[in-house]
């Protein structure tokens, strides 16, 4: 049979309420035409993120139950630290609430202010975090990333050359570890080759700098090697190359809210017994003991299970044809998106296709905003209103939870997102009239030009 179909079937489900347009015209006025500000029950599809979205599975829900909600030694923490060391090989597995508080503990322990870590492209609250430490994040993708049109496989490669021209230029000392992440999220969910993990593995080890991965997504990024890398398809299983990407590194941040379908969690793994020790203390000051790290037990394991759970190669197969599926009934039809699709989301490239919109009125946002008032949809800007200056591209993502959308819930958008295309020259740019200090789309207001 050649037909992919979800490798799950339904038995819980959630209504989703329908609004009129003009509703929907109110409730963008209300929240300062800034997507993060409506609330759920107002959204039809909310392809906002990936992030803690999933629907967990029987097997999760029933783990839930064996939650050992101990202060100190939970049997929970126990299954979920040999989930981790299972599947990454760390000596040190240290549970956080979610993503951002395993790198924020990270950065704090390993960087001084002055110093520089380098990425492949960092996510913004990888960036943020460092920033905040007082410290410089700088990206430095491969050159096809440039190019949202290049069908480069791997164009969520870091640039090696630039990378050692980095240590030369500010000596390796300043540079505290460098980062990649896989998939690169903020890069257009494009993934990063085991050449590329290695070449890396290879230099950092040569100048003595630890290498850590953002493997937020390292399951879907395993399988695009599965299927794209050369003498990966044949011998190698998802779970083989995961495994081997986590064996380059030397520790990991984690958000288990992604591909772990978890709804909250994280994590922070390093093989070095002295950072484990000052990460763990400024755990116990903020997270909590490092038996739960700020999690209840039973969400260690909803995260042991997902965590074997993302690796099983037919939902692998389904999640990137799904993902596949929309940006190709898109693309096909005209609308620029960043090729070839990856993992976890489809980005329309915004900056191309609203032309008409200069940068600085946020073509990507203006887009969000068009798209949730045509047809309900909740997509997020990736672009100037996210990263400031250092926007590489005006990025519209649509982001797909795991195992939560059936077909016909995507050829509702595709059909949405043609419609929309039809009349793009009619869509206006965006002010932006209120600004946080820190990132600033979570809360920012707009005003329509
Ligand atoms: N790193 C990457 C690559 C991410 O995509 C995220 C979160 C984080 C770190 C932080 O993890 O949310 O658990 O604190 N990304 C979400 C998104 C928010 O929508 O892409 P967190």
């Amino acid at each position: 049979m050649r037909t992919i179909i979800e490798p799950f079937r339904i038995k819980s489900v959630e209504p989703l309420r329908k609004t009129t347009r003009e509703e929907r015209e109110r409730l963008l006025e209300r929240a300062g035409f800034n997507l993060f500000l409506i609330h759920a029950a107002d959204i039809l599809i909310d392809l906002l993120t990936d992030s803690g979205t999933s629907a967990m599975s029987t097997a999760q829900w029933a783990a839930m139950m064996l939650g050992d909600e101990s202060y100190a030694g939970s049997e929970s923490f126990y299954r979920f630290q040999a989930a981790v060391r299972g599947l990454t090989g760390f000596r040190h597995v240290i549970p956080t609430h979610q993503g951002r508080a395993a790198e924020r503990i990270l950065f704090t322990v390993m960087c001084r202010p002055g110093d520089v870590v380098p990425s492949n492209t960092h996510f913004d609250t990888t960036r943020a975090n460092i920033e905040f430490r007082g410290a410089r994040a700088v990206d430095l993708p491969v050159d096809e990333a440039a190019d949202t049109q290049s069908q480069h496989p791997f164009k969520g490669d870091l640039n090696v050359a630039a990378l050692e021209e980095l240590i030369r230029t500010e000596g390796r000392d300043r540079i505290p570890l460098v980062m990649l992440t896989v998939t690169d999220n903020s890069g257009g969910g494009q993934p990063v080759s085991m050449a590329n993990l290695e070449a890396v593995r290879e230099l950092t080890l040569r100048h003595g700098i630890p290498f850590y991965l953002d493997a937020c997504r390292f399951a879907e990024n395993a399988y695009l090697i599965h299927t794209r890398e050369h003498g990966y398809r044949n011998y190698f299983t998802p779970r083989d190359i995961a495994q081997k990407m986590f064996r380059l590194a030397d520790g990991c941040t984690f958000s288990a809210k992604k591909d772990a379908f978890a709804n909250i969690g994280g994590f922070l793994c390093t093989n070095d017994d002295r950072l484990a020790e000052q990460e763990k203390n400024l755990l116990i000051l903020t997270e909590g003991f490092p038996t739960y790290g700020g999690l209840a037990g039973r969400d260690l394991e909803a995260i042991a299970v997902g965590l074997e759970e993302v690796l099983d190669p037919d939902y692998l197969e389904y999640r990137i044809a799904s993902t596949a599926y929309l940006g190709r009934h898109i693309a096909d039809q005209g609308v620029p998106i960043v090729e070839p699709p990856g993992g976890h989301a489809i980005y329309i490239d915004a900056g191309r296709m609203l032309a008409h919109i200069p940068r600085h009125q946020f073509p990507a946002q203006a887009l969000a905003v068009e798209l949730y008032r045509h047809a309900g949809i909740r997509s997020v800007e990736i672009g100037t209103a996210m990263f400031g200056d250092n926007a590489r591209h005006e990025l519209l993502r649509l982001a797909i939870p795991r195992r939560v959308y059936t077909q016909s819930h995507i050829d509702y958008c595709v059909e949405a997102i043609l419609e929309v295309n039809e009349y793009k020259a009619r869509i206006r740019g965006l002010e932006m009239v209120y600004e946080p200090q820190f990132l600033r789309h979570f809360s920012a207001r707009y005003r329509p030009l």
